[in-house]
């Protein structure tokens, strides 16, 4: 950086490609099947590639499709470096990355370094002795015994995330437990030791060396634990009605130590061998943190971490509420935070993803349509969730079809995408799809709603292409500006040249509100019903929002 620029440049110079793009996140099971065995597959994401890229996507990240028995549908893998017979090959994946390339998308891959399933052959090692090469490979503890009955008791109170039951299971073979932060046949890795850490850095540079953009790392914050191994607290905020089972203990000592920070630079470091140094590489990492104080906590995490390697993900638009109050007070320090650290921090919102419920199910369709413009205008990394793009809701499921092993099934944001009124909307021909693709298919898919102007699909792409062709969306800072309505959530984005004001209603009701921003123009409103650009809209300053709606003005500078 020269010495005239000023540190406090909002966006990076270098513009990286993470900076403002649009990553689409595939579930790959769901987007499209080939083979017609039911289950989504690699050749069916290249036959979709022309329609990511007339949408406007930047990148897409892949949830893994790698060797597994599926116990958490392709999260417990049992090979790194190949792909599981259901998708396809290596060459299948190679000729996807080279077509996604070819439209111009980089390519992000799931990196699931916090655990292994237990048929990987690292594991199946570990526990075939307490002397193997292998045996310090996974966290194996010795049980407690109790003074009293003499019975075998787990080290320590630890649970699992998926259902909320003890994180131990035992091996007669060691005649140890070993740890599981998820499903028992995701047994965790030792992080600890540095073998482990250096098969996982080589894990990645297999997959640099195929060509890949970066990577979405898995559930990062468990990696680093206390070392002695001591008991969670108890969490005094707990809801059984409201939080997982899980959520009964703080998870203070299981995961977050603060080693966590030197992991993950380990494994960033990868990005700056010799080898790769030249390429842009970016690691978005899946952590959560503490909602006490979210804007802090992520800033923190910016802090602890390398920003121009790096993001932790920023999980707000599922967990914030749709509240404007919240918003403004969040997006005001989070950004604020982010100037304070450096020009290059990039924030990344995902407001939906394969482990919550999705948009339309959480907030309605017209908030989900204001959430889908506010998402689009904000600074940094977008992720879209396959299907968020034509308002596909949670899908009912019957029990018995069901197969996801959390306490809360994430099966009914899983099912597969709607192409058109086609068998099984066109995602496959086979008889029955991994899951039953949804009832509404009929009326809710792709090409359907690419005819009607006022489709959600419209709307995406157009914020999309509105994006992708704006400097002050995709790198311009963010001011949040006053408003002087309570619901009305107001911000400006700003480059060289353009201002760009977005305006959000967070009620049902319509809204007055009276912006610090004049003279703009209407570019685009998430209501098709909307009035906005009719005269008397403007004057004196004064602009009427309809329930829910979201709009987009710019001006010249
Ligand atoms: C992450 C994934 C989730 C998975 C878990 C264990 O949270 O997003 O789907 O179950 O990690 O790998
Ligand atoms: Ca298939």
């Amino acid at each position: 950086m020269s010495e005239n620029q000023s540190p406090s440049t909002p966006t990076n110079p270098k513009h990286r490609w993470p900076e403002g793009a649009i990553v689409y996140h595939i579930y790959p099971r769901s987007l499209q099947d080939t083979n017609n065995d039911g289950v989504g597959d690699l050749q069916g994401i290249i036959t979709r590639l022309d329609y990511l890229q007339d949408l406007g996507v930047n990148a897409i990240w892949l949830s893994p499709f790698y060797p597994s028995p599926m116990a958490d549908f392709g999260y417990d893998i049992s090979d790194y470096c190949n792909v599981d017979p259901i998708f396809g090959t290596l060459d299948d994946f190679k000729q996807m990355l080279d077509a996604a390339h070819d439209h111009n998308i980089k390519v992000m891959v799931d990196l699931v370094a916090n655990h292994t399933s237990d048929a990987h052959p690292w594991f199946i090692e570990s526990r075939s002795s307490r002397d193997n090469p292998k045996h310090d490979w996974y966290i194996w503890r010795n049980p407690r015994i109790d003074p009293v009955t003499r019975e075998r008791q787990t080290p320590n109170n630890w649970r699992e995330a998926l259902a909320g039951g003890t994180a131990w299971e035992w091996d007669e073979t060691r005649g140890q437990y070993y740890m599981h932060s998820w499903h028992k046949r995701q047994p965790d890795l030792n992080w600890s030791n540095k073998k482990v850490r250096h098969a996982i850095k080589a894990v990645m540079r297999f997959w640099l060396d195929l060509g890949v953009d970066g990577f979405r790392a898995d559930a990062v914050d468990w990696i680093a634990k206390d070392p002695l191994f001591r008991d969670d607290d108890p969490n005094p905020d707990y809801s059984e009605e409201e939080d997982s089972p899980y959520d009964a203990l703080k998870h203070n000592n299981s995961r977050g130590w603060p080693t966590e920070y030197a992991y993950l630079a380990e494994m960033t470091s990868v990005f700056e061998e010799q080898t790769y140094k030249d390429r842009q590489l970016f690691m978005v990492a899946e952590t959560y943190q503490e909602r006490h104080n979210p804007a802090d906590a992520y800033v923190a995490f910016y802090g602890g971490i390398d920003p121009e390697l790096a993001a932790p993900f920023n999980f707000e638009g599922l967990y914030l509420g749709w509240d404007a109050n919240a918003w403004r007070r969040f997006l005001k320090s989070f950004h604020a935070g982010l100037k304070g650290i450096n020009q290059y921090c990039v924030p990344s919102y995902a407001f939906g993803n394969h482990d919550n419920p999705r948009m339309v199910s959480r907030l309605g369709e017209s908030a989900a349509r204001g959430a889908a413009l506010m998402q689009l205008t904000l600074p940094g990394m977008i992720f879209i969730y396959y299907g968020e793009e034509i308002g596909l809701p949670n899908v009912d499921l019957p029990h018995a079809v069901m197969h996801d092993a959390y306490y809360r099934s994430r099966d009914p944001e899983r099912t597969p995408m709607q192409w058109s009124d086609d068998k099984n909307a066109g995602f496959s021909d086979a008889d029955s799809t991994w899951l039953p693709v949804s009832p509404d298919f009929g009326f809710r898919n792709v090409e359907l709603q690419k005819q009607d102007k006022k489709s959600f699909f419209n709307l995406y792409r157009k914020l999309m292409h509105l994006r992708n062709e704006s400097a002050a969306l995709r790198y311009g800072a963010i001011e949040i500006i006053e408003t002087n309505h309570p619901d009305v959530l107001g911000f400006v984005r700003t480059s060289e040249n353009e201002h760009a004001m977005v305006l959000v209603n967070f009620a049902d009701r319509p809204a007055l509100c009276a912006p610090d921003f004049s003279g703009g123009e209407l570019l685009l409103s998430s209501d098709p019903q909307t009035e906005l650009a009719d005269a008397g809209n403007g004057v004196e300053g004064h602009i009427q929002l309809l329930p829910h709606e979201a709009a987009l003005f710019v001006k010249q500078r």
